[in-house]
């Protein structure tokens, strides 16, 4: 097994590999491939992996494959999973959230969530709610043990200062740096730190990534920063591995060759510093309203 960079998960202190996987599945993909990309993520030594209820429908929901395909591994490994997906006005309730609990745990096979992360609600939502008290409740009665949030910019700055979230789950990445500056932030507090669209969903035609997004690549001349036989989607890993208080970067794929490429592009190591400084500079230089945000 390929021994990956690992960095505590802030103040839960769970070991995570900076290369986490996001069990999303943005492309369509049959059975056999489920289980080939789920079984070689965790063989393959990450040991983080991402899901939510809402992804993926039915008996291919996301946790259900995990409960499937991975739950029965040896291998120490953490899921994190989000409760709140569905698209109802109720969602925010003491008793859909423990039944979202519930459900994951009966199809992850698990007695515990081990982290549970609120799927992008809105201050208000979660104030209305009295979400965190629920989430509190959760923990009293065992049922999960570190909670977090998936949010952004503007609600961030409202969540950070309630210093209630183990962990908050952020996009970011070298298309995307809004949040640079609150990951430093958040890190120092003790936070723990996700980042989901970590390589901008890869090049476009390629992976999933936009060409309209990736056009700033390009615009930034990125290009003449690559490394010999570097590609612009491990550029972007790298970027993203390169930033120090990002702890794990949840990469989704469908595809065991983009998955052991992005190992061995880790496994490369973090931009060097001069070129990670030029590829800053050349990107604010395109921005209004760059990594100081
Ligand atoms: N609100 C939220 O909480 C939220 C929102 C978004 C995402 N997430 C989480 O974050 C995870 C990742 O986010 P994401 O899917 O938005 O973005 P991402 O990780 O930046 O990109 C995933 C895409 O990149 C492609 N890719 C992977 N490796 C590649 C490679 N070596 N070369 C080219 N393309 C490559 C994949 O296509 P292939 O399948 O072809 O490899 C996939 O379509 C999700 O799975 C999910 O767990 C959470």
């Amino acid at each position: 097994m390929t021994k990956l960079p690992t960095t505590n998960l802030g103040r839960t202190g769970i070991p995570v590999t900076r290369l986490g996987y996001g069990a999303a599945h943005r492309k369509p993909i049959n059975n056999a491939q489920r289980k080939q990309i789920l079984t070689s993520v965790i063989t393959s030594g990450i040991n983080f992996v991402d899901t939510a209820g809402c992804y993926g429908r039915d008996k291919n929901n996301s946790e259900s494959l995990i409960g499937r395909y991975i739950s029965n591994v040896q291998n120490d490994y953490t899921i994190a999973t989000k409760c709140g997906c569905q698209d109802t006005a109720n969602r925010w309730t003491e008793k859909n959230i423990f039944t979202d609990v519930y459900t994951s745990l009966e199809r992850m096979k698990i007695q515990q969530i081990p982290i549970l992360q609120l799927h992008g609600p809105s201050v208000k939502k979660c104030e209305d709610n009295q979400v965190v008290a629920t989430l509190q409740k959760l923990q009293s009665e065992g049922l999960v043990k570190w909670i977090g949030i998936s949010t952004s910019l503007p609600d961030l700055e409202t969540f950070f200062n309630w210093d209630v979230f183990d962990v908050f789950q952020l996009p970011y990445s070298l298309l995307n740096r809004k949040h640079h500056t609150w990951i430093t932030k958040l890190s120092e507090k003790g936070h723990g730190i996700i980042v989901n669209n970590g390589i901008a969903q890869g090049e476009p035609h390629i992976g999933t990534g936009e060409t309209s997004i990736w056009e700033k690549f390009n615009q930034a001349h990125l290009n003449d920063l690559l490394a010999v036989n570097e590609d612009p989607t491990q550029f972007a890993l790298r970027f993203a591995f390169t930033h120090p208080y990002i702890d794990t970067n949840i990469v989704g794929t469908t595809n065991v060759n983009h998955l052991e490429k992005n190992i061995q592009t880790i496994l490369l190591g973090k931009l060097e510093q001069d070129i990670y400084k030029e590829a800053n500079q050349r990107l604010d230089n395109l921005e209004t309203n760059p990594t100081k945000t």
